[in-house]
């Protein structure tokens, strides 16, 4: 890699918009809230945890992520949890997150929704001031889970609207299509949340032309399929309906069998706006510029559409039009001062 694009990753402010908070959660804090929860976990240690991240799909995954959550039980671990995440992402550049979290799976296990949210939001609000990341939350609906349930998690969010920026759908993909959830993505959307979900990462075209048309989403999580059927393509690039790829992840969990096979330049030719993102960086082995330099590594993108990810970060974010220019003009200042 050459030293100009290493210094472009480290350095061009950036934005992470696909982000599960509960899949950043590190084997070595893993071990540490299990020991502080008397939680029995089968991992003696550190190595352990990371030999059982071997996937063959997401649901392999998905497993393991259900696990590794059960050791949050107090704000404070939820709390310690995003704290790390942004303390290790001011180290990247990233100016601002969009942060997905997942509270069905917490109440599952008696978890108050109040306990999971006041400690994310505490780590966010102290997040801002001592690095200057501002946030946006999402909170997800479990898509293998019946739509009552969204309703009634939904319910929750709606006492914390100040919190709670929208709503998601992440969780495990096949057989489990975007218009399942049609009716509480309407009333979520009438109730003020912004609407997002994940959408052909397993699944089909047809899953994520059904979260535009029934869910009316305003952005797909990862979207990989979407390039199979020429005409979505051609109306995602037409309505600049931005694309949260996710490189290592797609990798780890074998959508693609090698990253040479990753859509996101190819995504760039054709006009899409991608953006590059981490998912569940402790569990996919890298952090958003973990995430570049493979893709850099593998596709050799020029040091033109490295600066196009990250102005697409900022484009694709739900920022307001100030913060949106003043990401771009960060932008612009970064690259003239490497010499990009
Ligand atoms: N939950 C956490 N990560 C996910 C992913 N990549 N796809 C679907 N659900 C998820
Ligand atoms: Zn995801």
């Amino acid at each position: 890699m050459s030293t100009l694009a290493r210094q472009l990753i480290a350095h061009l402010p950036k934005t992470e918009l696909h982000l599960h908070i509960e899949g950043t959660l590190e084997p070595a804090m893993l071990l540490q809230l299990a020991q502080r929860n008397r939680i029995t976990l089968p991992y003696s240690d550190v190595g352990a945890v990371q030999a059982a991240y071997e996937f063959d799909c997401l649901q392999d995954f998905l497993d393991l992520y259900y696990l590794g959550m059960s050791v949050l039980m107090h704000e404070q671990d939820f709390y310690d949890l995003t704290w790390a995440y942004l303390e290790r992402v001011a180290a990247d550049s990233v100016h601002h997150v969009e942060i997905f979290f997942d509270p069905q799976a917490h109440m599952a296990r008696g978890i108050a929704f109040e306990t999971v949210l006041a400690g994310i939001t505490r780590a966010l609000a102290e997040g801002r001031e001592a690095f200057g990341i501002s946030s946006r939350l999402i909170m997800c609906f479990l898509r293998h889970l019946p739509e009552e349930q969204a309703f009634d998690v939904l319910e929750q969010a709606c006492r914390y609207k100040e919190h709670i920026f929208g709503v998601g759908l992440d969780s495990s993909e096949r057989d489990f299509p975007p218009a399942n959830f049609s009716r509480v993505y309407a009333r979520a959307r009438q109730e003020g949340f912004v609407p997002v979900a994940h959408a052909g990462e397993e699944g089909p075209a047809a899953y994520v032309q059904s979260a535009l048309d029934d869910l009316q989403v305003r952005r797909i999580d990862h979207g990989n399929h979407a390039l199979d059927d020429a005409a979505l393509t051609a109306r995602l690039v037409r309505e600049q309906i931005p694309l949260t790829m996710c490189p290592l992840s797609n990798l780890r969990l074998k959508v693609i069998s090698d990253m040479r096979q990753n859509p996101v330049k190819r995504a760039l030719a054709l006009g899409l706006l991608v953006t590059v993102n981490s998912d569940d960086p402790s569990y996919f082995g890298g952090y958003v510029n973990d995430n570049y330099r493979a893709l850099h590594e593998a596709l050799g993108l020029s040091e033109r559409e490295l600066v196009t990810l990250a102005q697409n970060s900022f484009r694709a974010a739900f920022l307001d039009d100030s913060a949106r220019q003043a990401g771009l003009d960060a932008i612009a200042a970064c690259a003239g001062k490497l010499g990009a």
